[in-house]
């Protein structure tokens, strides 16, 4: 970590104040200084022209869009010095950009994130702003709805929206987590339907049935974990590491859920890269994958009586 002392004295973030003057120095210096570097990317921005725009717009207080028509204008030197410290940590620190502004964005829900929680990015949160078309049929009928390992809480107030009938229980082990899912919760002002629960997996949550279930739970295998690029690091581990083959959280899932479900209700769970691992281990288990826009390996459902026993 560096202090603004040794900043000031060794940064070339800090000289570079002095040289780069219009928002478009400031974006081309962004894209070369994170091409330099291989920062890695992946938390919601595919490349480093991209997630440049949006840490400048968001710095400068404009739309996205709007960027393009500003890019011969010039900015104060305070101006500058914030926006290249900002890019140093992104950089030097390999800090991702949503904690460096303390949002994340799933369709045109944002969410508040810190390092307490995983950035948002599931792919079920796609699947529900779909609408979850055909296999939740009728999004009123929903009654209740379980969001397990909730993080920020995104994927529980994204199926408040979704199913404007239900209740919607989310439940962490975290409590930090829980505190930072209370916030989005408020801010969503859907506290009424929302219910927080921290909770090892169903543990809080005896006697709870629900038509649809969620969960995007910690997957990452250990080779994987002791490979995690810098970026992800900044993560909660316990949001991420899931034991030798990145299963731990989904076996008991799977274990548990049927005491949990109503019978024609769903289970819909994210699992990462590990559908092999996942279909070796139960190959009399009839997954539905369902599409993403990665591809068909990532998120699987399962009916009630689909579940293992
Ligand atoms: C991959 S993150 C998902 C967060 C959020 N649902 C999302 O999609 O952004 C997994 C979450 O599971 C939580 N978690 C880990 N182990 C848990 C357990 N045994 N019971 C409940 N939650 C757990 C972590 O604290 C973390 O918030």
């Amino acid at each position: 970590m560096t202090t603004d002392n040794t900043r000031h004295a060794t940064s070339p973030y800090v000289a570079a104040a002095d040289d780069l003057l219009t928002i478009r120095d400031l974006l081309r210096f962004a894209v070369t200084e994170m091409g330099r570097a291989n920062v890695v990317h992946g938390h919601g921005f595919p490349d480093a022209t991209t997630e440049a725009i949006h840490l400048l717009a968001w710095f400068c207080h404009l739309p996205h869009g709007a960027l393009s028509d500003h890019l011969d204008a010039r900015l104060t030197r305070p101006e500058r010095a914030g926006f290249l410290a900002l890019l140093e940590r992104r950089v030097v620190e390999r800090e991702p950009v949503p904690y460096l502004t303390g949002e994340a964005w799933i369709g045109d829900f944002r969410f508040f994130v810190d390092r307490r929680v995983l950035i948002p990015r599931s792919f079920i949160g796609d699947l529900l702003l779909e609408g979850l078309s055909p296999w939740v049929p009728d999004l009123d009928a929903v009654d209740t709805a379980l969001d397990l390992c909730t993080g920020s809480g995104c994927l529980a107030i994204l199926m408040a929206h979704a199913f404007p009938n239900a209740d919607v229980d989310a439940a962490d082990l975290s409590p930090a987590a829980i505190d930072v899912a209370h916030r989005n919760v408020g801010e969503y002002g859907c506290g009424d339907r929302v219910r927080l629960v921290q909770s090892d997996l169903f543990a809080a949550l005896a006697g709870k049935r629900y038509d649809v279930i969620v969960s995007n739970p910690p997957y990452v295998d250990a080779p994987s974990m002791a490979e995690l690029p810098r970026e992800f690091r900044h993560e909660p581990e316990l949001a991420l590491a899931a034991g030798d083959d990145g299963l731990d959280l989904v076996r008991r899932i799977l274990a548990e859920a049927g005491d949990h479900l109503n019978p024609a209700g769903v289970l819909i769970v994210e699992i990462g890269h590990n559908r092999a691992a996942l279909e070796a281990a139960y190959p009399d288990t009839p997954f539905t994958w369902l599409s993403t826009h990665a591809g068909d390996d990532f998120v699987f459902l399962l009916g009630r009586d689909q579940l293992p026993t």
